[in-house]
């Protein structure tokens, strides 16, 4: 087993290992601004902590003597064998975090297997984080901007590029009303390089009337006008359905009938999320979804919002999800120190979830079901 695990975990001294460490640790680090936006949530930040919370509904029933010394961390994920039960969610603008933002997040992801989910705001260029992936999984996110050419755009050179699928967030038509980032001045570090995957697009650049390098303020003001489009319906979802052979995953969904919606639309999968809290606060906690969601469709269902150990993913794939998401604990250690960082968050998760899986009796998480679980708000 590649991964060392529980007392044979070699962090370098200093790093932290409890996600609530990793995040004071990552926020010193971080300007107040860019803290704000990593940490932050909608409103009261309500939903951040109900993401939380829910998980404490639900609580694991370990099982004894059931041979776990030979454990198989892979799941089938749209016919594939994806070596790790996780991807890394959409993170946007990740050069305020690092300067080797994204293509720092994905060396350490393709040195472990672990699939990415690159975010359409991303701070390197689709193609450049592509090339650091090399073989493993990858996914392109998009933005579906008010702007066609652009979403076109993007989904021409995702295929290009040899992105494994589509991530089509549907609950970020606007920017959620987040007051610490409203205080701040809203997202005053956004400027060219933390957006150069919109600067490098043609279709993005066909839009300005001279080069985002000659003025670089209009081009981000650009981004900030297209990057969402609130008119968008279920019909368009159709209609980019048509556009791709690529498998197609919508992200952000939290009502069954949304789901099935989704499905009818042509959708190979659902990701259950509500955007780690960004986006509605007092929106129900994203694990609170899950159950009804996975009961409404067929494909496979992801989930991401609260992800910080390795007794949350079980929980998850117990409830029916297919694979997790993991978000603000791989930004921070990107913060504290780059790929390394990235490697140490993601070795500490990988050894936390081989050791629950083992724990609670199970070698694979194909064997996890509710049945393993109790709600300890009791029955019905
Ligand atoms: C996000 N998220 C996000 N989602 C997306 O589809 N595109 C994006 O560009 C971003 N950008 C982004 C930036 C930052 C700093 C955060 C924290 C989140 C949402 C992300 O993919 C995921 O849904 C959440 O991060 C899940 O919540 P937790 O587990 O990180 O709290």
């Amino acid at each position: 087993d590649v991964y060392a695990s529980g007392m044979l975990a070699d962090d370098p001294p200093g790093y932290p290992v409890r996600y609530a460490d990793l995040e004071r640790k990552g926020k010193e680090a971080l300007s107040e601004e860019a803290a704000a936006y990593v940490a932050g949530g909608a409103g009261t930040e309500s939903t951040v902590a109900e993401n939380r919370r829910a998980f404490d509904d639900w609580r694991i029933v370990p099982r004894m003597l059931r041979d776990v010394a030979e454990r198989d961390l892979q799941v089938d994920l749209f016919g594939d064998e994806i070596e790790v039960p996780f991807l890394l969610a959409p993170l946007g603008v990740l050069s305020i975090v690092h300067d080797e933002g994204e293509l720092a997040v994905a060396r350490a992801a393709a040195d472990r297997d672990v699939p990415m989910v690159l975010s359409s705001a991303s701070s390197y260029t689709m193609e450049e984080v592509a090339d650091e992936l090399g073989e493993t999984p990858k996914w392109f996110q998009l933005y579906w901007s008010a702007d066609p050419d652009i979403a076109h755009s993007f989904i021409d050179r995702a295929e290009s590029a040899e992105y494994d699928g589509i991530v089509v967030t549907l609950d970020t038509p606007l920017l959620g009303w987040r007051e610490r980032d409203i205080e701040q001045g809203y997202l005053p570090f956004l400027d060219g390089k933390g957006v150069a995957n919109y600067f490098s697009d043609p279709a993005f650049r066909d839009r300005l009337d001279v080069p985002p390098e000659e003025n670089e303020g209009s081009a981000v003001m650009e981004f900030i006008d297209i990057f969402g489009d609130p008119s968008l319906t279920w019909d368009d979802l159709a209609a980019l359905r048509e556009e791709t052979d690529l498998p197609l995953v919508v992200k952000g969904v939290l009502h069954p009938e949304d789901a099935e919606r989704a499905v009818e639309c042509g959708a190979d999968g659902v990701i259950v999320s509500n955007h780690g809290g960004r986006q509605v606060d007092g929106a129900i906690g994203a694990l609170s979804a899950l159950p009804s969601v996975v009961e409404a469709v067929d494909v496979p269902v992801l989930f991401d919002s609260g992800i910080r150990g390795g007794a949350d993913v079980v929980k998850a794939i117990a409830l029916g999800a297919d694979s997790v998401l993991l978000g603000r604990p791989y930004a921070y250690g990107l913060v504290i120190d780059g790929e390394a960082g990235v490697g140490s968050v993601l070795d500490d998760f990988l050894a936390d979830l081989d050791l629950t899986l083992a724990l609670s009796g199970h070698t694979s998480f194909d064997e996890l079901d509710r049945s393993m679980l109790v709600d300890r708000r009791g029955p019905g």
